[in-house]
């Protein structure tokens, strides 16, 4: 199976490729990735299976021929950081919505299968009191410029897969950890602080909760979906980890033996969503996956021990995500 991984050199897509390379002798993968600041080809394995080429998905000369030669195509290339897109949102814009179509255009001039990985921020949050959870029917109600953007490029899938037969499925999936994740996000961003002796910084209260999942068990779900999903479908991929920040801050310190209250609260961030909980029954009950990581503090040890033992992977990254957020107080 030759398959192509657009953003393979991020943290999820890099992820996917070690998986697949591992678990599936048939494989192979061809990685499009703009190497932007979010990639690190260090991410990736040596392998006579892999091959890398570096472009943007919004480029139809480069795209075009690659889906030509792919029997499958893992969409996973974003810009995925809410904070970024409140800062610049046009880089979003740009890889989100214009590098969908591109991709979906391709497909549909080659008949190509595609499977577009979204994200549970396209239904907007819900309330800490409330006890629904997202489904695939809930309406979309982005808050951010990045949940804006994945929100319309699902929309594009839709819409190509009922007007042009694309034979494409979608997912949205919860909160991912482990390793290779940039250090500017929430969990290895405070991991590396404490590394540093530095303190974790807490967004506002810190009582916003993430359903969070490993990302081994979203790119298992990923393959579930490519191996049994039906064209045309959504489904959302979520582990049961609803979590608030302010616990996993003080988890991460007790783990690392750091005193509890180690933290500082910084400003919010704008539009800050509350709750995410996903409801994966579907995902389940039609095609039998299972999440296999079940406690999320035992991920967390490992996570730590990963960044712990991989400084040279973090190490290039850390300063300028710091003078990112000096930029913004957080
Ligand atoms: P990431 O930022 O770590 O990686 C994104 C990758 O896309 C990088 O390697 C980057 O170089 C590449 N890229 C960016 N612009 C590109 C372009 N124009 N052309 C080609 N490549 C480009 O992101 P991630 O956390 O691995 O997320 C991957 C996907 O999963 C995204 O679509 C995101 O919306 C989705 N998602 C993420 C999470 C999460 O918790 N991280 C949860 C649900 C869904
Ligand atoms: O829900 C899926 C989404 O999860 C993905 O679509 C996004 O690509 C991914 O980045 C993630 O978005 P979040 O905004 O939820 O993740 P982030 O790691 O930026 O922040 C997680 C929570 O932690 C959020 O409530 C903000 C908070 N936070 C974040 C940082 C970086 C802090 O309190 N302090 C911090 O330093």
């Amino acid at each position: 199976m030759r398959i192509l991984v657009t953003g393979g050199a991020g943290f999820i897509g890099a992820n996917f490729v070690r998986l697949t390379l591992a678990e599936r002798a048939d494989a192979v993968v061809t990685v499009l990735d703009a190497l932007t600041y979010a990639a690190n080809r260090d991410s990736l394995p040596e392998d006579a299976r892999l091959t890398l080429v570096v472009g943007d998905v919004a480029d139809a000369d480069t795209v075009d021929p690659l889906v030509a030669d792919a029997d499958v195509v893992v969409h996973f290339a974003a810009e995925s950081h809410n904070d970024n897109s409140l800062d610049d949102p046009m880089p979003f814009v740009h890889t989100n919505v214009v590098g969908t179509f591109t991709l979906l255009e391709a497909c549909r001039r080659h008949g190509t299968r595609l499977h577009h990985i979204s994200t549970d921020e396209v239904y907007g949050d819900l309330e800490l009191d409330d006890t629904a959870k997202f489904t695939a029917d809930t309406p979309y109600r982005p808050s951010s410029p990045y949940s804006a953007t994945k929100a319309s490029s699902d929309m594009l899938v839709r819409a190509w897969a009922r007007s042009f037969g694309v034979e494409a499925t979608l997912s949205n999936c919860s909160n991912n950890y482990g390793p290779y994740q940039h250090v500017e996000k929430f969990i290895p961003r405070q991991i590396t602080q404490v590394i540093d002796g530095a303190r974790p910084r807490l967004y506002g209260a810190g009582l916003n909760v993430r359903d969070w999942i490993h990302v081994d068990d979203h790119n298992r779900a990923v393959w579930t979906i490519l191996e049994r999903g039906v064209a045309g479908r959504t489904y959302l991929i979520g582990a049961d980890g609803e979590v608030d920040n302010r616990t996993v801050v003080e988890t991460l310190l007790e783990i690392m033996g750091q005193p509890a209250g180690a933290y500082d609260h910084v400003p919010d961030r704008p539009g800050h969503d509350m709750r995410y909980a996903i409801d994966a029954s579907a995902l389940r009950e039609e095609l039998g996956w299972e999440p296999r990581y079940r406690d999320f503090r035992a991920g967390l040890e490992a996570t730590v021990q990963w960044y712990q033992e991989h400084e040279s992977w973090w190490r290039p990254l850390k300063a300028a995500a710091e003078q990112r957020y000096a930029r913004s107080g957080r």
